[in-house]
């Protein structure tokens, strides 16, 4: 079988609209005919500060929510990222086949550590991308099922794989990235031409899986719309309206085409409202079931152990081959 790998930051206490059907939801569709690994990475989130009981809770809260939306950790390899030293291991030799300016031209760097001051942006930060492509290419994937404002991450893994192929010979699988087109990316309620984003988004902005549905049907009511009163799927001229209209798409599987139809004549509130309704039924029970999870933890830990062993037994050989290869002299 195929494999495919994928991971989501425990950087916020709930996952929101953008990863669940930019992630998530492709995710659980996925492991049905591949063979699956998925992460959480707590080694990304320490690219910035965070607060060291908060990480390891959300750490939890974030596999929850993995299991929760369907993410089945029999089936799949569902693990930590720290659990397993290999990512850090394997991003060291990676780190010095990555040219400085190549890993300067990464989009994410100079947005968050614009944000910052990149005076004090962390290495960590600048290396994130480097670690990332460790993540993907220590398991082998053939596809990386990601949002598009991950795309240029996987294109550094497959540089990378190709790059230590060349020099040290056949190692790597160069994979893939898996974008599904229609959900690739979600915008924020408040400001509809940028990413919903766990970091820069407000609050207002956001539609998170473990908020009570009230709280998000009152996000969607408030979300900024456009001039005009036509229901019509236009990122130009209408970011607002064109963005509740994807999500609604997504989450229901209806077509942007057939919701234009069914809205015609019709008030911005109509949708607003069938759009919350939608919300609710979906995320509702996913946010039922991560509670339940999370109200034994014990369990959860105990399920993440299994997976870290899981991917260890993944990870080791990539990493044995690597250190062979580039002539780190073996242990005798
Ligand atoms: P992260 O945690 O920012 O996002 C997790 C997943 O959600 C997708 N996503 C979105 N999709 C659509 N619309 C949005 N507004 C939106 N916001 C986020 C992301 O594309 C992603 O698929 N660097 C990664 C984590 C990572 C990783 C990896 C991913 C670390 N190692 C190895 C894949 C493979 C990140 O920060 O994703």
């Amino acid at each position: 079988r195929q494999r495919i790998l994928s991971g989501m930051q425990p950087s916020a206490g709930s996952l929101h609209l953008g990863n669940y059907l930019g992630a998530l939801v492709h995710w659980v569709r996925l492991q049905e005919t591949y063979d699956a690994v998925f992460f959480i990475p707590d080694l990304h989130a320490i690219t910035v500060p965070q607060d060291p009981a908060e990480l390891a809770q959300r750490t939890r809260t974030t596999a929850a929510q993995y299991i929760a939306g369907g993410v089945d950790p029999e089936r799949a390899t569902l693990f930590v990222q720290s659990h397993v030293p290999e990512h850090a291991q394997l991003a060291w030799v990676l780190n010095c086949l990555t040219g400085f300016g190549e890993a300067s031209r990464m989009t994410q760097f100079k947005d968050k550590s614009s944000k910052q001051g990149s005076d004090s942006a962390s290495v960590g930060l600048f290396t994130y991308p480097i670690l990332q492509a460790a993540d993907i290419l220590l398991y082998q994937p053939d596809g990386v099922p990601v949002g598009e404002d991950q795309r240029q991450h996987v294109e550094l893994s497959r540089d990378l794989a190709q790059r230590f192929n060349s020099r040290f010979g056949e190692t790597f699988v160069v994979p893939k990235p898996f974008i599904q087109k229609d959900s690739a990316k979600i915008y924020d309620l408040q400001n509809p031409t940028a990413k919903m984003s766990k970091s820069a988004s407000s609050a207002a902005g956001l539609v998170n899986l473990l908020d009570d549905p009230k709280v998000s049907a009152k996000r969607i009511r408030s979300a900024v719309t456009d001039d005009g009163s036509e229901i019509r799927f236009d990122r130009a001229a209408k970011p607002g309206i064109s963005n509740l209209l994807a999500i609604f798409s997504s989450l229901t599987g209806r077509t942007v085409e057939d919701l234009e139809a069914a809205y015609e004549g019709r008030m911005y509130g109509h949708l607003k409202v069938d759009l919350a309704a939608a919300v609710a039924d979906t995320l509702g029970p996913v946010r039922v079931r991560a509670e339940e999870l999370l109200s034994d933890p014990a369990e959860l830990d105990r399920l993440l152990a299994l997976g870290a062993a899981k991917a260890r037994d993944l990870a080791a050989p990539t990493l044995a081959a690597v250190y062979e290869r580039v002539g780190f002299l073996p242990v005798a």
